[in-house]
């Protein structure tokens, strides 16, 4: 890992001023028991020889708790990575939502639906404002299932099927 092998290695692979030497389980663990949140939050801040952002203030918070994930690990701990590395997949458009997944009730009104593009039938529903309806939408509503059935669609892709459909286009 980068920023270890840059950064923190200098002291913690040698051990230097009693730093908890990367591969050392007794010492890791030890560390470790305080848990992923209060070590970033020291690593930042620094302890006694420690610096703060292990001497590179330029570290972000991510990226000392991968380097702290990454050393404990190399140390006999298994700790799971967090922050996924791969790019969020792209939001998918309203239009690709409803199709796939809302049209096949809001077409034609299953179970009273409101239907696309029929605003008569819409603006009822947003009497309330646009995000009363949205979170209906994503909790679930009646014979509307939450998040139309999706358990991955995001808040945002729901809403945006939400325009698509009062818009009809
Ligand atoms: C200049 C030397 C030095 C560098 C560089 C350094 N450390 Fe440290 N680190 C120490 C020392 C010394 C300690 C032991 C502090 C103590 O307990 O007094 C320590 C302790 C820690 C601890 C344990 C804190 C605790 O509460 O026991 C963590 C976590 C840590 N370092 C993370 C990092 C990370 C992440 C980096 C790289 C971004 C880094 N360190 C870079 C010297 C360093
Ligand atoms: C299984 C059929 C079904 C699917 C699939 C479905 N809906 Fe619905 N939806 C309904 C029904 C039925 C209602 C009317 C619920 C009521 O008023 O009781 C509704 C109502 C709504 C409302 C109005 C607010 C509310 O809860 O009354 C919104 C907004 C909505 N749906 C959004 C969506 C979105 C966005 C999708 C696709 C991600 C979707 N729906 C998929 C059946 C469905």
């Amino acid at each position: 890992m980068e920023v270890v092998e840059a950064v923190c290695a200098a002291c913690h692979r040698t051990g230097m001023n009693g730093a908890p030497k990367i591969g050392n389980q007794k010492a890791w663990a030890k560390v470790a028991s305080q848990g992923l949140t209060s070590l970033t939050e020291v690593a930042l801040k620094g302890l006694r020889k420690m610096p703060p952002h292990g001497g590179n203030p330029d570290l972000t918070d991510t990226e000392i708790a991968r380097a702290i994930i990454y050393m404990v690990n190399r140390s006999g701990g298994h700790w799971i990575e967090p922050i996924s590395k791969a790019a969020p997949p792209a939001q998918r458009s309203g239009g690709q939502v409803v199709q796939m997944h809302c049209a096949k009730c809001h077409q034609t009104g299953v179970g009273g639906a409101p239907r696309i593009g029929d605003r008569a039938a819409w603006l009822p529903r947003l009497k309330q404002g646009f995000e009363v309806a949205a979170r209906s939408a994503i909790q679930g509503h009646g014979s509307m299932p939450s998040r139309g059935g999706v358990a991955d669609l995001t808040d945002s892709e729901v809403r945006a099927a939400i325009v698509y459909m009062i818009n009809g286009t």
